[in-house]
């Protein structure tokens, strides 16, 4: 299994492109099954979970052609109403299919995708929707069968905003008779580039990137050529280190708007920030203040840089308290951080943590994605040699991040 080994100690200096979105790119690809003909996707992430999603198009009948960055879909011969436990286990976001297949060939079956390292992650709220719509829905030998001859609009009220809940509703509900209204919808710029993909595909929708979202039924919709949103989570990751290691980074074809809250917090912590349309320039200070956080649903601070700003308060000065509301158990990392000498207690759902003036290499356990990069992040200031095992967790998400990191002036390898 891959290993990344790191020196610490480098300040991180030079340019970065930020890679497309997986978070949007998961769902708009599953978008083509909607329709019939190519659709063609620029500045797709070249990541496991985009692979992951691809396999899974192609067991439903999809045509896919891919060349880097570049993806063609055709799913005129979706034929197959089944994605098998197999595939969903690899990834959860699978679930995505449930509400395109409802639509297209009345009935899906798909696997239900179980717990996982961050906490319970129920779909109840995605079922619900379906149900609503008319579905008939019941869970059999680990599976979701959901039926319908026909799907009509309706009121759905979210109990949380669900990401991919929204977007699963949202995907049955375009091809529904008559208007869905859809509230305390996710907001999350993903769901509405989302959204933007759709009606360029005929779609009716209005509301995206709002809590109240109204689809207007059509009967078909047609083939779109269109490019992925930068991925903000990415650019977080480079913000956060730049903080870190009193770098000196520009993100290139970022979209600062769409991280208002942890730039705020970054900068309350110490770092500068000169912001451009699509560039960012982030300098960070020979002082880091400990900063409390609260993640929320967006506009809110995202819970998948929960992690990383976690391993920067580690080494701030003061006390700073980081609370995880979105998901019951996101501190796995935690416990990997301390083992580098972090001075972090845990309480319920928030983690106080006690700046130290140093962090230790060690060799330390990825257990899910964004820890992951926060053990990496760790790893860029810590004295000595830090080595990330588990890294597949990474590549699920993060495009080619050692060979950034590296061209930023980091001592960072991958080892096999
Ligand atoms: C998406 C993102 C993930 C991010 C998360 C929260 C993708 C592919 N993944 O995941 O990176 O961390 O949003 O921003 O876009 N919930 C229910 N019932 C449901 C669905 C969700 O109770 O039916 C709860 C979850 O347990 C969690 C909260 O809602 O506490 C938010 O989860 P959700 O937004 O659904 O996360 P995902 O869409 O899985």
């Amino acid at each position: 299994m891959d290993r990344i080994l790191i020196e610490g100690g480098h300040r991180l200096k030079g340019d970065v492109k930020i890679s497309g979105a997986k978070n949007a790119a998961l769902p708009i690809l599953v978008s083509s099954l909607l329709t019939d003909g190519w659709n063609t996707y620029a500045n797709v992430p070249d990541l496991q979970d985009v692979h992951s999603i691809l396999h899974l198009l192609t067991t439903l009948g999809a045509r896919v052609e891919t060349e880097p960055g570049l993806v063609r879909i055709n799913a005129g011969g979706l034929c197959n109403s089944e994605a098998p436990y197999e595939l969903v286990r690899k990834m959860r976001a699978s679930i995505l299919v449930l509400g395109p297949l409802l639509a297209r060939l009345k009935k899906a079956r798909v696997s239900l995708p179980g717990g996982c390292a961050i906490g319970a992650r129920p779909i109840n709220l995605h079922l619900k929707g379906l149900a609503c719509l008319g579905a008939a829905i019941e869970l059999k030998h680990g599976y979701v069968e959901a039926s319908a001859d026909t799907l009509k609009g309706c009121d759905i009220y979210l109990d949380t905003p669900t990401v991919t809940g929204t977007e699963n509703i949202i995907m049955a509900a375009v091809l529904a008779e008559g208007r869905t209204i859809l509230r305390n919808a996710a907001r999350e710029p993903e769901v509405e580039s989302f959204i933007d993909v759709l009606n360029l595909m005929g779609a009716q929708i209005q509301g995206g990137g709002t809590s109240v979202i109204s689809i207007e039924g059509v009967t078909c919709l047609h083939p779109v050529s269109t490019r992925i949103i930068s991925d903000r989570i990415e650019a977080g990751t480079f913000m956060v280190a730049a903080a870190m290691t009193r770098g000196d980074i520009r993100l290139l074809d970022s979209q600062p708007q769409h991280l208002e809250a942890l730039i705020q917090k970054l900068t309350l912590a110490g770092a500068h920030f000169k912001l451009d349309d699509q560039t960012v320039r982030v300098t960070g200070s020979d002082r880091i203040t400990s900063v409390d956080i609260r993640t929320l649903p967006f506009p809110g601070f995202p819970t998948d840089m929960q992690a990383q700003f976690t391993a920067l308060m580690s080494v701030a000065q003061g006390l700073s308290i980081v609370s995880e509301t979105v998901f019951e158990n996101r501190f796995i990392h935690v416990e990997e951080l301390k083992r580098m000498g972090a001075d972090i207690q845990l309480s319920g759902n928030a983690a106080i943590i006690k700046g130290v003036a140093e962090l230790s290499g060690a060799p330390v356990m990825a257990t899910d994605l964004r820890a992951s990069a926060s053990l990496i992040l760790a790893g860029l200031v810590a004295k000595g040699k830090t080595e990330v095992h588990r890294v597949y967790h990474l590549d699920r998400g993060y495009e080619g991040l050692e060979e950034k990191f590296r061209g930023l002036g980091a001592a960072i390898k991958r080892v096999k």
